[in-house]
């Protein structure tokens, strides 16, 4: 996958067996509301509901894949650290890179307005975002156990898994 990064836009392609596609990584802006509160409940737990996304106080991103919302990132700046609160991408769109793109682009922007750290936390069970934290350098510093509830009645909480990375200054 390449990718070129200026100022406020990410943006790549890649191809796969249907061919080149392109994606770019913007910030979420009003028409993304209806659309994320359709996909996000799916994905992420929590209230996406037009009213919450638009009243959030909360950065976030978008991804679109061929012009098509694909994925959503929302993180906050405080001093020098930079929290990612929740990223998701829409299940038909998965494993193709989308999620890194977004959490660099969630990096970059950090980076960009003098953040050194970037900080999450993450379900012990979930092994997607584990592995994508860890294959962009974030090392787990911490857990809280049974943070998590479980989903279902019966189900065991999990364990809440907290992970950091240091953020390189962007040159110029
Ligand atoms: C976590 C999530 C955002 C990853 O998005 P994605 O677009 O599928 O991830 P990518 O294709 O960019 O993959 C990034 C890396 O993670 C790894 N990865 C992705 N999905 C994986 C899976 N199901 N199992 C193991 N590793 C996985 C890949 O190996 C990949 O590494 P590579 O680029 O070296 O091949 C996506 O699975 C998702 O939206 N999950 C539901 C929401 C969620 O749980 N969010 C995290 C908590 S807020």
């Amino acid at each position: 996958m390449g990718d070129s990064l200026t100022p406020g836009l990410h943006a790549g392609e890649f191809t796969g067996e249907s061919g080149k596609h392109h994606w770019v990584v913007r910030p979420a802006c009003p028409d993304d509301v209806l659309p994320l509160s359709i996909i996000l409940p799916a994905l992420l737990p929590g209230n996406w509901s037009p009213e919450a996304l638009r009243s959030s106080p909360y950065q976030s991103r978008v991804i679109l894949l061929d012009d098509q919302l694909a994925g959503f990132a929302e993180f906050y700046q405080v001093v020098d650290e930079c929290h990612l609160l929740a990223i998701a991408v829409n299940t038909t769109c998965q494993s193709r890179g989308l999620g890194r793109a977004l959490l660099v682009s969630v990096m970059a922007e950090g980076a960009r307005t003098g953040c050194t750290r970037c900080l999450l936390e993450v379900s012990a069970a979930n092994t997607a975002a584990i592995t994508l934290y860890e294959k962009l350098g974030f090392i787990r510093d911490g857990s809280r156990p049974g943070y998590y509830a479980g989903n279902m009645p019966g189900e065991p909480a999990q364990d809440a898994l907290l992970y950091s990375c240091l953020l390189s200054p962007l040159p110029g």
